[in-house]
């Protein structure tokens, strides 16, 4: 089949983007990485997804992060992904890095969910399908199963790695005590797990109470979900809710009370963005990449222009004392 693409990628791609090592593994993974949790399902707008993908890749950022269950409906974001791949992106596979993940709700009865072998097997071939693939570049299990022995959902992510079907495998959404036994399971195993993918942002920092320590000892990478808390950690709610915004849009993660009720807390937060000459967004992103432990932040977009609005946060990612502090007080005040 020929590799032509209609789409030729910017030939300055590389340029600015900064790449950060996957823990002790040998992959490299840009600072800033895109997720299609978003924007990409069937009630989107192709054009716009397909724009956002090539937006990214244009700006350097080689890692678009999927799971079974985005879109909605479920799997139709690893759908339009794979009709994306397939028109623009063909001639670039092996300039990128595609993940995907199961562990939610997929599926009707008792094997479509959680974290046994017969589940996460089924899941990955369909993903592959959706998707056009042969492989992806990482498997994430990606939530705990406390009812299915750890050593058979390890078992089952070594196996993919042994069939070729995925190349790396990570977690997402462990606490540090479990993630350590899976960690343990998985080296024992020969297939070393390659990252972890918890939510933090300047809202949510529970990974600071143990879980870095651990994947700094561990050797295994970071990547962080919802570094922006969905939007909130933008300017974009300052002055009111925007009709296209996703906390005015049919989110159920996301609401407007949710965004009254920080924005004190989001106006402070953008005086010390402006004075550090950035802007809320980029300062929140750039707050989670001054920690060399982090390898990479997942972003998402629903437009181009944010994506190019972000991926400037990796000109300053270091802080003063005096800002870190200033930035600790705000986040403390009720
Ligand atoms: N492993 C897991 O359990 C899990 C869970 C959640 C997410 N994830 C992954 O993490 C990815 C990112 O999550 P997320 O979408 O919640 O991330 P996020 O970056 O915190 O939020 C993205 C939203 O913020 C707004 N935004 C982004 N850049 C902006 C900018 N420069 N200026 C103003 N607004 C901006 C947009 O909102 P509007 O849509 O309102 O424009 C965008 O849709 C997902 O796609 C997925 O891959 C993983």
């Amino acid at each position: 089949m020929s590799k032509k693409n209609s789409y030729i990628a910017d030939a300055k791609r590389y340029d600015t983007m900064k790449f950060r090592r996957t823990g002790k593994s040998g992959l490299l993974l840009p600072e800033l990485s895109l997720g299609l949790w978003h924007n990409f399902g069937d009630d989107d707008n192709f054009k716009n997804s397909r724009n956002l993908l090539k937006c990214a890749f244009d700006n350097g950022i080689t890692h678009f992060d999927l799971a079974n269950n985005y879109g909605p409906p479920p799997g139709s974001a690893e759908r339009n992904f794979g009709k994306i791949l397939q028109k623009d992106f063909k001639s670039y596979r092996d300039e990128l890095i595609i993940s995907t993940k199961a562990g939610y709700g997929m599926w009707a009865g008792p094997y479509g969910d959680l974290g046994s072998k017969k589940f996460l097997v089924a899941s990955l071939d369909q993903s592959l399908q959706r998707m056009g693939l042969d492989y992806v570049d990482i498997f994430y299990h990606h939530r705990p199963d406390y009812d299915t022995p750890l050593e058979e959902t390890m078992g089952t992510l070594d196996l993919m790695v042994r069939q070729g079907k995925a190349l790396y495998v990570g977690l997402s959404n462990y606490q540090p005590e479990e993630a350590k036994k899976a960690f343990q399971i998985l080296k024992d195993l020969g297939t070393p797990c390659l990252i972890h993918q918890p939510r933090y942002s300047l809202f949510d920092r529970w990974i600071e109470d143990g879980l870095l320590d651990l994947l700094e000892n561990t050797g295994v990478g970071a990547i962080c979900f919802s570094p922006l808390a969905q939007g909130m950690l933008t300017n974009k709610y300052i002055n009111g809710l925007p009709k296209d915004s996703r906390a005015v849009k049919d989110s159920p993660f996301l609401n407007s009370n949710q965004v009254l009720e920080m924005l004190p807390k989001i106006k402070a937060l953008n005086e010390i963005a402006a004075s550090r000459n950035q802007n809320l967004a980029q300062m929140a992103i750039s707050w989670i990449l001054k920690d060399q432990r982090i390898t990479s932040v997942l972003i998402g977009a629903s437009k181009t222009e944010q994506i190019l609005d972000s991926v400037k946060a990796i000109e300053n990612t270091t802080f003063s004392e005096n800002e870190l502090d200033t930035i600790d007080e705000i986040l403390k005040t009720k």
